[in-house]
């Protein structure tokens, strides 16, 4: 019988600084919309070298905000990649924006050389809202996206939800906007960092910021001047819908502990995918991603491809045998094409995505989180060689 703990495809790592953190958090007067959020604010702006950031309480909800506060609507086409979670344009696609997905390059990513095509076709209504989704932690190239918009009303909303770490191939770090208007991060449990849930929107628009905070909170004006009691104390008005969508302070008092050790979660997940490409290069039928951006990622999920058919296997076949040696994985992400809820948006079919489909054909999300040891690593390897061809080769 199988005695070894098991390990989960992705974990937070919580220490006793973060539970002291939290404990003082929710032993202050203030529990909510305190100093603790303003605070986290700061701090990752700081590190993104981002003017604005607001605090959201997850990235979903952030993401949908983003959209609001591009007052994105009917006529407008959002345009992403199909390989991403449906938080990247639910809000959009709510707000009754259409959706065009364009074809993945070899990490995962939006294939910049196919958006071209889509980005600058020029509509008598609408704009492009484009969403680059840093997949994995692995950023856009935005200054090469940047090149190919030449529609001057074109919003940029990134969707840096895996990717806080990460830096761009010009070295500056994700989340600093200089290529986009707003750029999405999510510190839901198993993300780079964690509050929980959280989320956060940075940005170097006044505006935005200002509409971001007002969306956060209900849609809600606090020192209106219209209404026949403007300027009494307690008076407010609400003048677009939305809904409360805050970061407690207990969250922001996580997120701020765990920001402190961003940079021991980079090197040690650094460490963990160098392993990972020793101990897998000479596995048949698996591949990895190339490693060219390496140095720049910090990487949050780890995805090998493997050749599923050929070896007589389906993924879930595999995921069972590597379960059934206490071993987690998973799969990112079902297509967004294949949808239901996106029919109505999406009018493009499997067939003009080779390259996603080859991605949802063969890819599998190995256990990745930092607190996992050079052994783990070992034990994975040896695990997935064993599922894979019924022996071990090592
Ligand atoms: C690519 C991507 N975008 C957005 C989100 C939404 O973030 P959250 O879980 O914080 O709502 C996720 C979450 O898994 C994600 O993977």
């Amino acid at each position: 019988m199988e005695t070894t703990n098991f390990l989960p495809y992705a974990h937070q790592s919580i220490e006793s600084s973060d539970i002291d953190a939290v404990t003082a958090a929710l032993k202050h007067e203030v529990i909510t919309r305190g100093s603790q959020v303003a605070a986290f604010e700061q701090e990752v702006c700081q590190r993104v070298h981002a003017l604005y950031g607001v605090a959201f309480c997850n990235g979903s909800t952030a993401l949908a905000a983003a959209f609001q506060a591009a007052h994105v609507g009917p006529h407008d086409r959002i345009i992403t990649s199909p390989n991403t979670f449906i938080a990247s344009v639910a809000g959009g696609v709510r707000a009754g924006a259409t959706l065009r997905c364009v074809d993945i390059d070899s990490y995962g990513n939006i294939d910049l050389s196919l958006l071209a095509e889509e980005i600058n076709v020029p509509k008598s209504r609408g704009r492009a809202i484009v969403v680059p989704v840093h997949i994995a932690g692995v950023a856009v190239d935005l200054t090469q996206l940047d090149d190919l918009i030449f529609m001057p009303d074109t919003v940029v909303i990134e969707d840096a939800a895996h990717a806080l770490g990460s830096s761009y191939p010009d070295g500056t770090p994700v989340g600093c906007c200089a290529y986009s208007d707003m750029t999405v991060l999510s510190f839901h449990a198993i993300k780079n960092i964690t509050c929980g849930e959280g989320g956060m929107v940075t940005t170097n628009d006044p505006l935005l910021y200002q509409r971001l905070k007002k969306i956060r909170d209900s849609g809600i004006e606090r020192t209106p001047v219209t209404g026949a009691d403007a300027g009494a104390p307690w008076y407010y008005e609400v003048d677009e819908l939305s809904c409360n969508f805050h970061m407690t302070e207990f969250q922001a008092a996580l997120g701020r502990s765990q920001l402190q050790r961003l940079d021991t979660f980079f090197q040690k997940k650094a460490s963990l995918i160098a392993s990972y490409r020793r101990k897998l290069a000479s596995t048949p039928a698996v591949t990895l991603h190339p490693e060219a951006v390496d140095p720049l990622t910090h990487y949050h999920l780890f995805e090998v491809n493997i050749e599923f058919e050929a070896l007589g296997l389906t993924r879930s076949k595999v995921m069972e045998g590597l379960h059934a040696l206490s071993i987690g994985s998973q799969y990112h992400y079902v297509p967004l094409y294949c949808h239901p809820a996106l029919k109505g948006a999406l009018s493009q079919k499997p067939q003009d995505f080779p390259a996603m489909e080859e991605h949802y054909k063969k890819s599998l999300s190995l256990p990745f989180f930092s607190s996992m040891t050079e052994a783990d690593v070992d034990r994975v390897v040896t695990s997935l060689r064993t599922v894979l061809f019924q022996t071990c080769l090592t």
